[in-house]
């Protein structure tokens, strides 16, 4: 028999001296909109966590984040709201940096691209490439709206599909038989925007030809991170490069966008995709002096947070982008999440089904930590997950203030009581089995949680945190400090054992604050509070000790670090989202119905709602459902604290009816008093900002997206039926 050869675990070492710094990014929100909960769980919260933890490890990192404020989506934004590009950006900037600000999400620059140092590096990038003579250049016909002056991206054509005949197929999709299609197959093709048929007009771009990268983007990919990707980052390479890669425009042609620096492209903007990531490297500029230390070294370990539909821009094009500039980092790795459902449905701007962190943080103040809990808990991190208010509400009672907040809060309140207020001694000679098993605890839950969060596995590295204040609970329990206590008698012959469980229990909270710091850094801040510590504690190498708090110094006393949330709050906020749902469509499709693209249109677009589609055929079966009536509008007024809304009161013949629609954008209630509608009389009453309707009314859009009533010549009698 030999000795057992000791075995020298390298790993770690290796890792840590293959990098000596880190790159984090997070993928650019487009900044036409407020961010919603589906954004932080797809992509912030885990770039947040991942950043916090690794700077709690000391390391050298850089977190990097900003405003993608390009793009087709946004000019039309401005078009319909007949403001430039730039307001639109500048407003929204604002709203969504704020939002990141308020949750605790801890970018060390949240920048740009329409600064002008973006605007600098992503020409200079294109200029390399352009001088390296890669880009082929390339005239062809496109499709060009000149009632709008402008040339069309894919999704805003619409047309009859050739394969169904769906006469509201997209350039780029038909979604009623879900083949995918190109604008020239479209039969009549016509602009959403104006629905204007539309002409071709020859246009000259740049095409980067991704094909010639293809073989090195295999070997990089399929051979180097087949193990190290997430499957469904690495499965949707593969399939993108299985089936084969083609030249790709870098440029478009728009007045909005960073303008191709090249004589003779008057007119033409850089693709936003090509210029959006190149806003990871402007905004490191804009950060530091020596961001090319960053971008530039092979010790640099660059990670890009995004969310599923961004996968082939980061993982394809944009490390083929890299290759063929030179000189620059590759991405270690992609952890892309999937995405996040809301109460069993996909999140929709266009249908305002979501939840709005700006709107979040106003019905829960000081709540953050609760919605970081239940995304990380329940984040789509190998397939797409579903929040409802409900689990919420489960989760923050049940395992967060029932295991967390109840052990750290029972440390104190025993402390206070059994210690004098003061963090207790430990007795050795007292020391049992129990108190040696938590101190072994606090160290594996360090390596574990460590491992979890360095693999990208965060829902399981704060389910190991809650696993370890569960095992404080249990200790608290079993060693019961309370019942050895029980007569001042009984406690002057226990304190040792007493002094030694409260002990253990606080330097557990310690621990607690460490481990629980990435995901929810206000309950850490809290926690060292209470501990009277500073932040220092937090940093990473202190977990798994059992020695962090000095005996003997009065501690403060515990704070309730999570409020229950109540059942009246989960049914507010499920009332809000169909609320909401319902003013979406009473407003965008008051009452020419469209389905908007949900990507990449902007929210509730009238200017899209123009081109209404077809619904499906329906039965007269049916239709003879609805009962439609006339009523005359005698009373209107505006609904508080709802810009769209106004309350009516119709006319109904037999009775006075109150409808909220979302029609206050194009009248002033004084101008609609007397008219006659159409009335849907039969629809389920709805409460809107606290109003019962009772029905809603029929109006036409123009196609300028203005409401109109398309009353009759003739004054029809009230309640009359519409057949
Ligand atoms: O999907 C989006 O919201 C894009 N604006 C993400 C861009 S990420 C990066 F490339 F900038
Ligand atoms: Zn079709």
């Amino acid at each position: 028999m030999h000795a057992p050869v000791p075995v020298i675990d390298n790993s770690k070492l290796i890792y840590i001296l293959k990098y000596k710094r880190y790159l984090i990014t997070a993928a650019l929100p487009y900044a036409n909109g407020p961010v919603h909960i589906g954004h932080l769980a797809g992509c912030y919260l885990p770039a947040d966590i991942y950043s916090r933890y690794q700077r709690a490890q000391k390391r050298d990192i850089k977190f990097i984040c900003g405003s993608d404020e390009h793009g087709v989506p946004i000019t039309i934004r401005a078009m319909k709201e007949g403001i430039t590009p730039q307001d639109v950006v500048d407003k929204y900037n604002k709203v969504i940096k704020d939002s990141f600000a308020d949750m605790g999400i801890s970018f060390d620059i949240f920048s740009r691209t329409s600064n002008q140092v973006h605007h600098d590096t992503s020409q200079a990038f294109f200029l390399k490439l352009y001088n390296d003579g890669l880009f082929e250049e390339r005239e062809s016909e496109q499709y060009y709206d000149e009632e709008k002056d402008i040339f069309l991206a894919d999704r805003y054509i619409v047309g009859t599909c050739p394969n169904c005949s769906n006469p509201n197929a997209y350039g780029d999709q038909c979604e009623k038989c879900g083949s995918t299609l190109s604008p020239e197959q479209l039969i009549n093709p016509r602009s959403a925007l104006s629905n204007a048929p539309l002409v071709k007009k020859l246009t000259k771009h740049w095409y980067f030809p991704l094909n010639k990268y293809e073989p090195w983007l295999k070997e990089w990919i399929t051979e180097g991170k087949k193990d190290e990707w997430k499957p469904n980052v690495y499965g949707q390479c593969k399939s993108w490069l299985d089936s084969g890669l083609q030249p790709r425009a870098m440029t478009r042609d728009s007045l909005w966008g960073v303008p191709v620096p090249l004589p003779n492209a008057n007119g033409k903007v850089l693709y936003v995709w090509f210029d959006a990531p190149i806003g990871y490297i402007s905004a490191t500029k804009e950060l530091t002096a020596n961001w090319s230390d960053y971008w530039c070294g092979e010790d640099t370990k660059l990670v890009h947070f995004i969310g599923k539909d961004n996968i082939v821009f980061h993982c394809i094009i944009f490390p083929a982008m890299l290759k063929a500039h030179g000189g620059f980092v590759l991405p270690d790795n992609v952890p892309a999440n999937e995405f996040l459902n809301i109460e069993g449905e996909k999140v929709s701007t266009s249908r305002n089904w979501a939840v709005w962190i700006d709107e979040y943080l106003k019905d829960f103040p000081d709540q953050q930590d609760a919605l970081r809990y239940v995304l990380c808990a329940n984040a789509p991190e190998s397939k797409d997950n579903d929040f409802t208010w409900k689990d919420f509400q489960d989760r923050v009672n049940n395992e967060l203030a029932a295991v967390l907040g109840n052990f750290v809060n029972r440390a104190f309140v025993l402390m206070h009581k059994l210690c004098g207020g003061r963090m207790p001694q430990f007795h050795a000679v007292a020391a049992n089995e129990a108190d040696r098993n938590l101190a072994l605890e606090m160290k594996a839950a360090k390596e574990r949680v460590e491992a979890a969060i360095e693999g990208y596995k965060f829902r399981e590295g704060l389910a190991e945190v809650i696993d370890l204040a569960r095992k404080g609970n249990k200790y608290l329990q079993d060693n019961a400090p309370w019942s050895l206590a029980k007569t001042p008698e009984l406690q002057a012959a226990n304190q040792a054992r007493i002094d030694n469980c409260i002990h253990l229990c606080l330097q557990l909270t310690a621990n607690l604050a460490i481990l629980i710091n990435p995901f929810l850094p206000f309950t850490a801040k809290k926690m060292c509070y209470m501990m009277k510590v500073v932040d220092r504690m937090l940093e990473w190498e202190n977990a798994g000790k059992s020695d962090l708090l000095k005996t003997n110094y009065p501690l403060r006393a515990p704070e309730i670090l999570f409020r229950k949330i109540e059942d009246a709050e989960v049914a507010a906020q499920v009332e809000k989202l169909h609320n909401n749902l319902a003013m979406a469509i009473s407003a965008s499709l008051n009452i020419t119905t469209t389905t908007t693209p949900e990507t990449p249109a902007p929210a509730a677009d009238p200017a899209l709602a123009a081109v209404a589609d077809q619904k499906a055929t329906i039965t007269y079966e049916d239709f003879a459902k609805i009962d439609l009536r006339v009523g005359t509008i005698v009373k209107a007024e505006k609904v508080a604290k709802a810009d769209k809304l106004l309350k009516l009161e119709l006319d109904m013949g037999t009775e006075i009816r109150t409808v909220v629609s979302g029609i206050a954008l194009d009248f002033t209630p004084d101008e609609i008093i007397g008219k006659q509608v159409t009335v849907v009389a039969n629809l389920a009453p709805r409460k809107m900002k606290g109003i019962e309707s009772n029905g809603m009314i029929l109006m036409a859009q123009n196609k300028d997206g203005r409401l109109i009533f398309a009353s009759p010549l003739e004054t029809a009698d009230n309640g009359a039926e519409v057949k």
